[in-house]
């Protein structure tokens, strides 16, 4: 059974993992600060970000799970990391989609010590890698199952036959959940990432004390665009003071619309399939209010939910390891000349 070093560098986190058998021992994460000041992602400086994080933190993934594994004291952690090293049976990396800047900083690393080490490298898709973060948990959903994929490049309602089959059965025809957030987060003059933020301020605020627009999109596909402009336009109406003394009702509102617009189609999902076994997946899901909805869904519907642990819901290379996992048993293996790619083909 494979023991698998993973390494996730697509957007602005730069994450090393390593799973045994299918188990997660360890998922190192190095979030990039650098662009809060811009709000949002730079892209030339998350690549440069990621070369700078990318050694240290495989070496903290390797040198956790060599003080995991063996009982035996170690020299160094030199002694830790060749240890770790002759331990692994491939390397894993996001080939797409993503910056393609950063993309290439994990793949170029993942390809070297792949020829280094003499072992199989596996390419994973990172969307179909956040689906499969509800396979990281011992309770995990049975195939087929639906997954709601919430990132801040993607909405997507997914059909899981196998974790290597999954199929799409509707997505946004326009801005992503996350960026829904983010964007009117930013409308609100809150800072970048303004998800977390909305969230935050949710919790103390009356979800229905604004009403904002919900598209009305044909079958389980979604939009996002004229909620933002639909708060842009009520914004522009009010003052500053208005808006800060309105934060928490504001946010509460916008998440309130948010999450309308993904628990219906979701819903539509359920009734459309008969599939009884749902998953959330992506950022968005970190989401409190839509976690609690979700969950409500599922009671409804009578299905069984599964939400990802918080540590796997947004950008994370365990999700790369467990998807490298069901890749490696089919001998699904790239080779020394795949490049990584920004668009989000599967
Ligand atoms: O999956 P992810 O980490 O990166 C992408 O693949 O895009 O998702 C990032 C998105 C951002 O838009 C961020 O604002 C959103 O997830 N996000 C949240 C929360 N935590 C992260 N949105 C709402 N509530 C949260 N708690
Ligand atoms: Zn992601």
């Amino acid at each position: 059974m494979p023991t698998i070093l993973a390494i996730e560098s697509s957007c602005d986190e730069t994450s090393a993992s390593i799973c045994v058998d299918a188990k997660v021992l360890n998922n190192i994460i190095a979030t990039q600060e650098i662009h809060h000041t811009y709000g949002g992602v730079v892209p030339e400086l998350a690549s440069r970000a990621h070369i700078e994080n990318i050694v240290p933190t495989v070496n903290n993934a390797l040198e956790d799970f060599a003080d995991k594994v063996c009982d035996n004291p170690f020299e160094n952690n030199s002694a830790k990391i060749n240890y770790a090293l002759s331990k692994l049976d491939a390397i894993a990396f996001t080939q797409s989609p993503g910056l393609v800047g950063s993309l290439l900083v994990g793949c170029q690393f993942a390809k070297s010590l792949a020829l280094a080490l003499n072992k199989p490298l596996i390419a994973v898709h990172h969307m179909q890698a956040h689906v499969l973060a509800n396979l990281i948990a011992e309770q995990q959903p049975q195939f087929p199952f639906l997954c709601l994929t919430v990132s801040g490049g993607h909405t997507q309602i997914v059909i899981a036959h196998t974790a290597t089959r999954l199929e799409i059965i509707g997505q946004t025809i326009d801005d992503a959940a996350g960026e829904a957030f983010d964007k009117t987060a930013k409308l609100l003059g809150l800072p970048y990432p303004g998800g977390p933020l909305i969230d935050k301020y949710a919790q103390d605020g009356n979800p229905t004390a604004f009403k904002f627009a919900e598209p009305q999109i044909a079958d389980l596909d979604f939009s996002f665009s004229g909620l933002k402009t639909s708060v842009l336009y009520f914004l522009q109406k009010q003052t500053a003071a208005f808006i800060t003394e309105n934060m928490n009702d504001l946010c509460a509102s916008i998440q309130h619309t948010i999450c309308n617009i993904l628990i219906k189609k979701m819903h539509k999902g359920i009734v459309q399939t008969g599939i009884k076994q749902i998953c959330l997946a992506g950022g968005v899901s970190a989401n409190k209010g839509l976690r609690k909805r979700f969950e409500e869904l599922g009671v409804k519907m009578q299905c069984q939910t599964f939400i990802p642990s918080f540590e796997y819901c947004t950008d994370n290379a365990a999700m790369i390891a467990i998807t490298a996992h069901y890749k490696y048993l089919e001998q699904d293996f790239a080779t020394l000349d795949t490049n990584p790619s920004a668009r989000s083909d599967w």
